[in-house]
């Protein structure tokens, strides 16, 4: 078995927000630091994160402050959060945000010239910062020009399947480069994964392609202990028309902006559910609330609801939405004239890999930030924490990654581990029998959505543990690529992934058989009500290999009272 060998000091795993953001700061230690994008350097998934970034400012409302914002989190989050982590992102998103405009990144202005700052659901303040609706673009072009300007050496196209574990601390990861199939293993002192969320295990999602969740199934094979995966975001408002573009999101700041939601009767509904924050109530309340209208036969033709800012000043929608005229534009409707329908979309898991103050893992020298993580947003993120979240800990993750090379050497390695999984590949081109990797991610994705949706239910989900199982038994080792030729082979690259998405989905599924009770975005209706869910659910792979699911004690350092 041919593969290249690849030595750095910090290797970082992904390339969308908080990736860049580790990478600067490892390389800022003059170390020799190498980032892996699966895409072109750029077309990550935070391109594609719209209505902004939350921070404290106080620039539009002066009474905010990082300690309403940790209240605001805490709130949201239903109490799940690792408290310690959310103090972070609270202190440090200000800094963080004040690193990106000197890094060249424009965001809108108050008359006065100040960071514009709008309002986000179930936040005290208006407090989320944003560059129109492309928030996400203007962040990501800006970190991908500031990567070209460090000594970071960037890997396009080039895929991490397996990390590597020697001597009981983090080695490296295997990797195919997905232009050519060529083998790579990537030896570094330390490694922060930024890989990114799983909205791809669900039918209709505001993911990108990319994001299926290799990060959790790698760092779950590697040993890594994962916290909350239950938790799923739907966000209340994706696109439900055309059926191409169904799924896409529609960005809260519309909400923020004034929109309002009705049901086909014209009645704005939200006021039977929370009427005094209507459309600004939590993301898990008003996808239930939407879901619960359309459940009752109160729904739009395409099944949804609609969103409607036509009364609006059309300056105001074109200014600050414009992404959103572009979008509806071309699936035939005038946003500025017409509502849109909207229906909820899996948007971002709040659990992830478990991380410590320095965004640390369970495993020594092994890094973790952005969403592939969990613990810091509890069981509901609040919109706009997200892009807050990846750069404070994305630097984090990068600083601390640094500290560590600068104090380690590299590991041995085991010829035997990397052989074996480059072998596991290279099966998958041989067979000439089983099932294609499209076939089977639609029977997983098609289960996901209808067993472990926003309305859960005992019966639905030990359903899905059951079908997962089977899958992971029957369909993963016998998937088959119908091309079978190493170089630009796409069917390939989704036959690896689909290993990672089948582990990812299972961590979901077995977590939300375990919390019986209703917590954040986790609601079900057989909800036992002396289950108050005040815990946190941890997952690691036991040594005998099967997967071991434990209850723990919330990290709590303030009573923060409803
Ligand atoms: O709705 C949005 O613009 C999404 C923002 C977020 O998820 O943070």
């Amino acid at each position: 078995m041919n593969y290249k060998t690849i030595m750095c000091d910090v290797l970082v795993v992904g390339a969308g927000g908080a990736g860049c953001r580790a990478a600067i700061e490892a390389a800022s230690h003059n170390l020799d630091v190498i980032m892996l994008s699966k895409e072109l350097l750029g077309k990550a998934h935070t391109a594609m994160a719209e209505g902004g970034y939350n921070v404290s400012l106080g620039n539009v409302d002066p009474d905010d402050n990082p300690e309403t914002h940790f209240k605001d989190t805490i709130v949201g989050g239903n109490y799940l959060n690792n408290q310690k982590l959310a103090e972070i992102l609270v202190r440090d998103a200000s800094e963080r945000v004040f690193d990106l405009e000197e890094y060249g990144a424009v965001f809108d202005r108050t008359p006065e010239g100040k960071i514009a700052q709008r309002p986000f659901g179930k936040q005290s303040w208006r407090r989320t910062a944003y560059a129109s609706d492309r928030t996400g673009s203007e962040i990501m072009v800006t970190l991908t020009e500031a990567i070209r300007k460090t000594s970071v050496r960037v890997f396009d196209e080039v895929f991490a399947t397996k990390i590597l574990v020697e001597e009981g601390r983090v080695a490296g990861v295997t990797a195919i480069d997905l232009k050519y199939g060529d083998y790579l293993v990537f030896r570094a002192k330390s490694v922060v994964m930024a890989t990114g969320g799983a909205g791809r295990i669900y039918e209709v999602t505001s993911n990108a392609q990319l994001d299926v969740g290799d990060g959790y199934g790698m760092a779950y094979e590697a040993g890594c202990e994962l916290i909350d995966m239950e938790m799923i975001q739907f966000h209340p408002t994706g696109q439900c028309a055309p059926p191409s573009a169904k799924g896409r999101l529609v960005t809260e700041a519309v909400r923020g902006e004034g929109g309002i939601l009705l049901n086909n009767k014209g009645e704005r509904f939200m006021k039977n559910y929370y009427p005094e924050v209507m459309e600004l109530a939590g993301r898990d309340q008003v996808a239930r609330s939407i879901m619960t209208e359309v459940v009752e036969g109160r729904g739009s033709p395409d099944g949804g609801v609609y969103l409607s800012i036509a009364h609006l000043p059309k300056s105001i929608v074109e200014f600050r939405l414009e992404s959103m005229i572009e979008q509806f534009e071309d699936a035939g409707v005038d946003i500025r004239e017409e509502p849109m329908q909207v229906s909820p979309t899996c948007h971002h898991f709040m659990g992830g890999i478990k991380i410590d103050e320095e965004s640390g893992t369970n495993i020594p020298g092994l890094y973790a930030s952005g969403e592939c993580t969990g613990g810091v947003h509890g069981g509901n993120r609040l919109g706009g924490n997200a892009l807050a979240d990846t750069q404070v800990y994305g630097a984090l993750s990068g600083e601390s990654a640094a500290n560590f090379a600068k104090e380690n050497t590299h590991t041995g390695i085991n010829q035997d581990v990397i052989v074996k999984e480059f072998e596991k590949l290279e099966a998958m081109l041989e067979r000439k029998e089983g099932i294609s990797p499209a076939d089977a991610r639609d029977e997983l994705t098609k289960l996901m959505w209808e067993k472990v949706q926003i309305f859960r239910k005992e019966e639905d989900m030990q359903y899905a543990v059951k079908e997962l199982r089977r899958i992971e038994k029957d369909v993963v080792p016998n998937i088959k690529v119908d091309v079978r030729v190493k170089r630009f082979n796409p069917g390939w690259h989704q036959a690896m992934e689909f290993e990672h998405m089948v582990m990812t989905a299972r961590m979901v599924a077995e977590a939300a058989v375990i919390r019986k009770g209703s917590r954040g975005a986790h609601y079900r209706v057989d909800a036992d009500p002396n289950d108050k869910g005040y815990y946190n659910i941890v997952i690691r792979k036991g040594e005998d290999g099967k997967m071991e699911l434990r209850k723990e004690d919330l990290v709590i350092t303030k009573i923060i009272p409803p």
